[in-house]
């Protein structure tokens, strides 16, 4: 695939991992079970992206409206989380993947918490992949987290209201320093963005596929690196 000589691999991609609830019930199975094989997924595209040459994967893995889910399947992706934190950290190791999160964790149980952080600082000397999970993540929810942070600023006389920049807001993302995606992948066959990177998405090229997150594979990555190739990026320019 990469021996076209102005082939590009996506320094930064998004994955909005749709599709899980259908998978399961196309199966006869329970929602849950979708989450099950979505968290094992998880696992191997995340390890197979970080070997392609992408910088930063920021996945979709529970947004702030995700709360509203009957109990049992929130518990049962809570439960999932903190399994795969755990194993993560050892999984990922040999691949360098450095693990951060992005999102309000302050709702999560403390259980939950101290793994995020525990996670984070263990592996935040990591030079390889940056993985941003996206947990308790809401890209409205990130803007008001942000306009709360200058308006505090410019209360307490360290910004200048008039000299504000889009620079400045950047610095109050979750993703502050970080380069916006290139490219952003959902599963599930939905074209909508679900409040997943509102601000940072602006020029971010879309890539939407049928396949449910449980099946998405390497191969279905590689065509979506593709047709991202195929996109003739002007930010706005001629
Ligand atoms: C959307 O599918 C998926 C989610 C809300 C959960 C995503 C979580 C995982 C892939 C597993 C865990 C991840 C980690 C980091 C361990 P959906 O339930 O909305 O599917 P549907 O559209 O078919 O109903």
């Amino acid at each position: 695939m990469a021996d076209n000589k102005s082939f590009i691999m996506p320094a930064h991609v998004g994955i909005i991992m749709d599709g899980n609830g259908r998978w399961a019930k196309k199966r006869g199975m329970p929602r849950p079970v979708g989450h099950t094989h979505g968290a094992q997924n998880f696992r191997t595209i995340t390890r197979y992206i970080s070997k392609q040459g992408v910088k930063i994967l920021t996945l979709y893995a529970f947004s702030t409206e995700n709360w509203k889910r009957p109990p049992e399947e929130v518990g049962a992706l809570m439960k999932l989380f903190k399994q795969y934190l755990v194993e993560a950290l050892t999984d990922f190791r040999e691949d360098d993947i450095r693990l951060r999160f992005i999102g309000d964790r302050s709702a999560f149980d403390p259980q939950l918490r101290a793994l995020i952080d525990e996670t984070e600082e263990l592996s935040a000397s990591r030079e390889g992949m940056v993985l941003n999970l996206a947990m308790n993540y809401g890209g409205r929810d990130e803007l008001l987290r942000a306009v709360k942070l200058l308006c505090k600023e410019v209360q307490e006389g360290k910004a200048d209201i008039d000299r504000l920049t889009q620079q400045d807001i950047q610095r109050c993302l979750y993703t502050a320093g970080e380069p916006d995606p290139d490219l952003i992948i959902r599963t599930g066959g939905e074209f909508r963005l679900s409040n997943f990177m509102l601000y940072q998405a602006a020029y971010s090229e879309f890539v939407s596929t049928e396949v449910l997150w449980p099946d998405f594979k390497p191969e279905d990555f590689d065509r979506a690196v593709e047709e991202f190739n195929r996109r003739s990026r002007r930010f706005g320019g001629v």
